[in-house]
């Protein structure tokens, strides 16, 4: 199959050729950001709402900017202000936006799995922008494609994902995105913070930090997700630092230079020092830009669009 289907709910659903088709996609769209008029007519005519329940700022303005510069409509919903707050359930909002005649739903939602309920209620296109501890598809997407970008392959690769990979859904679309491109995956992080089942989802645990590093390529570090931590999973901040923290100390030791990759938002000092974030081998602020990209090759696609977006690109917008 080389088109998406109606919805993007994850990577775990797609195959590697699908995966492909949209980092392909993105390439060309890459430009489009840096021209002096940021505009093609792609998606003309189109209606997008951005229905965020939870915060964000990275892949809710970078959806944003993608749907502009590919001239579709869009309304930002947030939960508070919109008529959420007073008990309306998701499909009813939904529904509702609908009844406006919209095209597609963006959608954050803090439950696993909101996504794809919603998906098989609406007729719109459904856009996982991160659901609960499942899938945050578009992460991963620009997060390959920013290792395609640096590595010019992802087949053969060793990525190490450290940090709190139980909470974390940018962990598990990595995981299915980089192990169906033939990357070989580790993860790394307190036991605590350690799915049980992780190593069924083809990926090798690895205990220390000093370990993965000594093994990787690149690093993708997580975020420490403090707000979704009801127990004490770890002994404090500092401990965690000393124990998981991604250091120059540390990554001085390895013997090649490691690629740092950093969802965002970070914890500096925490899961990552400041050096390391603001170094060389950083490549946090490259993941957002491809970020814009991505998520426009993958609302092209799904309004339809053909593989290689040549008379999509065509003209600037005036
Ligand atoms: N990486 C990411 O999802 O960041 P935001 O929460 O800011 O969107």
């Amino acid at each position: 199959m080389t088109g998406l289907g109606k919805d993007l709910v994850g990577l775990e659903p797609l195959s590697a050729e699908q995966i492909r088709l949209i980092l392909d996609t993105a390439e060309p769209f890459k430009e489009v950001s840096e021209r002096a008029i940021k505009k093609v007519p792609a998606l003309r005519g189109k209606t997008i709402v951005n229905l965020f329940f939870e915060a964000s700022t990275r892949t809710r303005i970078s959806f944003e900017f993608a749907e502009k510069r590919l001239s579709a409509d869009s309304v930002n919903v947030a939960a508070s202000g919109s008529s959420v707050s007073k008990g309306e359930t998701l499909v009813d909002t939904a529904k509702n936006l609908e009844a406006m005649r919209i095209d597609m739903v963006v959608i954050r939602h803090g439950a696993s799995g909101a996504a794809q309920f919603l998906g098989q209620r609406i007729a719109s296109n459904v856009i996982n922008a991160g659901d609960g501890k499942h899938e945050h598809p578009t992460q991963a997407l620009l997060d390959l494609l920013t290792l395609r970008d640096r590595f010019g392959r992802i087949e053969g690769l060793k990525i190490a994902i450290c940090g709190d990979v139980l909470h974390s859904r940018v962990a598990r679309s990595n995981i299915w995105g980089l192990t169906k491109l033939g990357a070989q995956v580790a993860v790394c992080g307190p036991a605590t913070l350690m799915p049980r089942d992780i190593e069924s989802l083809g990926v090798t645990v690895i205990p220390r930090i000093e370990d993965a590093i000594a093994w990787a390529d690149a690093l993708n570090v997580l975020r420490l997700q403090l707000e979704r931590m009801t127990a004490g999973f770890i002994p404090s901040l500092r401990e965690y630092n000393r124990v998981f923290g991604v250091t120059s100390e540390r990554l001085a030791r390895a013997p090649k230079e490691l690629l740092i990759l950093h969802p965002g938002p970070m914890n500096r000092g925490v899961e990552i020092d400041s050096d390391v974030a603001d170094g060389p081998h950083a490549v946090i602020l490259p993941q957002v830009t491809n970020g814009v990209a991505v998520r426009m090759a993958v609302l092209y696609l799904l309004a339809g669009g053909a593989p290689g977006p040549g008379q999509a690109m065509g003209g600037e917008e005036r």
